[in-house]
C-alpha cells in the first residue's frame, strides 16, 4: 500500500492501523496528529533508533503492526473472550509446515494452579500469573509415531535432529502466526523460553506423551494500560542483511551504536541500563548462563527423542 493509501486508511479508522499507531507513538501523540509518513515514520525510527534507518518505501497496515510489536509483561485480568484461542490457532495453522507434516501442538492454560506452577520452573516470571492464558508450544512427533504404530509403518526419520529442528521450527512459525493475529486484536504477548529450564516437570505438568517437546509458552493477554511498553530498537540492518554472501556480522561501531540505543530505551521504560553487548555475552558465557538449559539434551532424551 502506497502511503496516500495508508493516509486513507488512517482516515477511515483502520482499526489495524489505528491500533499499530495507538502502541507505536512513544510520547502519546494524539492519533489525528500523525500521518501516515509519520507514522511509518515514527515505527522505523522506533526500531532502529538511527539515522541509517530504511526508509519506509514499501508499507501497508500488516507491516505497521509488524514493526509495532513489543513484548508485554503486565496484564488485566479479563479473560480473552469467547473463541479467541481458536482464531490464533487457525493463524497458527496457517503459517508454512516442513512438507506440511504438521508436526507441532498448542496447550493452553487458564488454570491459576497450573500456571503457577508452570511459573515456577520459568524462574517465577509475574506475568505467566498475571496473563489469563498461557500457550504451550510443543514440538509434536507423537502423532506421527502413533500414525505409524497405527498402519504398523516404519518411522526411523523421526529419530533424527533433523526431525525435530522439523517439529520446532512448526511451532515457533505457528507460535508467531498466533503473536501476530493476538497483537492485530489488541492483546499483548510474551514468548517464555524458560520453561525449557525443566522440560520434564512441563511435559508432567501438561500430560505430555512422548516425542512431545515443550518449546515455549506464550503469555496472553490484554495489556495493563497503565505500563507502557515501548518499541524495543535492533540491531543495525547492516549487520543483519547480507546480500549475495556473507558480508560482516560483527562492527564494533554498530554495536556500540546499538547499546547506546538500547541504554536509551531502558532509560525510558525506568528498567536499569545494560548495554546489549554486556547482555548478549552474559547470556552466552557458558553453561551457567543457561539457567538449567545445559542440560537440554538429557531432557530430549529422557522425553523420547533418540537424536541420532
Ligand atoms: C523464544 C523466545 C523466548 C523468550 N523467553 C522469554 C522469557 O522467558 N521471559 C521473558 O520475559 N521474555 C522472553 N522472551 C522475550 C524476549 O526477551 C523479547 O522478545 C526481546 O527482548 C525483544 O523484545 P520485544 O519482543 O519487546 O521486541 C522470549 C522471546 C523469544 C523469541
Amino acid at each position: 500500500m502506497p502511503l496516500s493509501s495508508l493516509t486513507r486508511a488512517f482516515q477511515n479508522g483502520h482499526p489495524t492501523m489505528t491500533a499499530a499507531l495507538d502502541v507505536t507513538d512513544a510520547r502519546h501523540t494524539a492519533l489525528s496528529e500523525v500521518s501516515a509518513s509519520d507514522g511509518a515514520h515514527a515505527l522505523l525510527q522506533a526500531r532502529y533508533r538511527s539515522e541509517s534507518r530504511p526508509e519506509p518505501e514499501h508499507w501497508n497496515a500488516v507491516i505497521g503492526q509488524i514493526l509495532a510489536h513489543r513484548s508485554v509483561r503486565s496484564y488485566k485480568p479479563d479473560p480473552l473472550p469467547e473463541g479467541t484461542i481458536e482464531t490464533l490457532v487457525a493463524a497458527g495453522q496457517s503459517a508454512a509446515s516442513s512438507s506440511n507434516l504438521q508436526t507441532w501442538s498448542v496447550v493452553a492454560v487458564s488454570d491459576p494452579a497450573r500456571k503457577a506452577r508452570l511459573a515456577e520452573i520459568a524462574g517465577n516470571q509475574k506475568h505467566i500469573l498475571q496473563a489469563p492464558t498461557l500457550l504451550v508450544f510443543l514440538a509434536d512427533l507423537n502423532r506421527l509415531s502413533e500414525l505409524g504404530a497405527a498402519r504398523a509403518h516404519a518411522i526411523d526419520a523421526l529419530d533424527y535432529l533433523e526431525t525435530l529442528f522439523v517439529a520446532i521450527i512448526d511451532a515457533a512459525l505457528a507460535a508467531q502466526n498466533a503473536v501476530l493475529a493476538a497483537e492485530s486484536l489488541g492483546l499483548g504477548t510474551v514468548y517464555i523460553g524458560a520453561l525449557r529450564n525443566d522440560p520434564e516437570r512441563v511435559a508432567k505438568e501438561l500430560g505430555l506423551p512422548p516425542k512431545v517437546f515443550p518449546v515455549f509458552g506464550l503469555c496472553l493477554g490484554y495489556p495493563a494500560p497503565e505500563v507502557v511498553t515501548g518499541i524495543k530498537p535492533r540491531l543495525s540492518p547492516a549487520l543483519i542483511l547480507h546480500r549475495e554472501q556473507y558480508g560482516t556480522g560483527y562492527a564494533p561501531e554498530p554495536v556500540a551504536a546499538y547499546d547506546a540505543a538500547i541504554q536509551d530505551f531502558q532509560s525510558e521504560q525506568r528498567i536499569p541500563q545494560v548495554p546489549w553487548s554486556r547482555q548478549a555475552l552474559a547470556r552466552v558465557a557458558g553453561p551457567q548462563s543457561l539457567s538449567g538449559r545445559d542440560r537440554i539434551r538429557d531432557a530430549l532424551a529422557a522425553l523420547g527423542f533418540a537424536l541420532r
